[in-house]
């Protein structure tokens, strides 16, 4: 019996872990904003081709399946010459601000 409760106080440690794995960290999110301004922005206000977004239109799952899954289905130099790192500052970005974050932002 000693054994099983260890065996369940490992596994509960370990479902934690992997679920705080889906949060997305390492990112910077300061750099992440003038990325966002500098290169997301020419097409994501309104009247624009991509429509208005803020990092309020997505919760952090969405902003993490969007980045993580779905990605950019418009084929745009923007994006695609955006490294991997500046990428996942983005993303910290958004993710930091989403509409259930601790500190929702547009950004103005
Ligand atoms: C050249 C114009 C252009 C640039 C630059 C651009 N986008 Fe887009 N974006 C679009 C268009 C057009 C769509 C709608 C078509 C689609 O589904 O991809 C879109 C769709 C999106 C969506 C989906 C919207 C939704 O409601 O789910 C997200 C999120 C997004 N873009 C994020 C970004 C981010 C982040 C960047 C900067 C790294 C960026 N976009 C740069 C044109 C652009």
């Amino acid at each position: 019996m000693k054994n099983l409760s260890k065996v369940i106080a490992c596994l509960a440690l370990c479902m934690f872990a992997a679920s705080a794995a889906f949060a997305v960290e390492g990112g910077n999110p300061k750099k992440g904003k003038y990325l966002y301004k500098k290169s997301c922005k020419v097409c994501h206000v309104e009247g624009a081709e991509g429509g208005a977004l803020t990092p309020l239109n997505k919760t952090q799952a969405q902003w993490d399946r969007f980045f993580d899954k779905d990605k950019h289905s418009a084929d745009t130099d923007a994006w695609s010459s955006l490294s991997e790192k500046d990428l996942l500052d983005i993303q910290q970005f958004l993710y930091d601000h989403a509409a259930d974050s601790d500190q929702p932002e547009t950004c103005g």
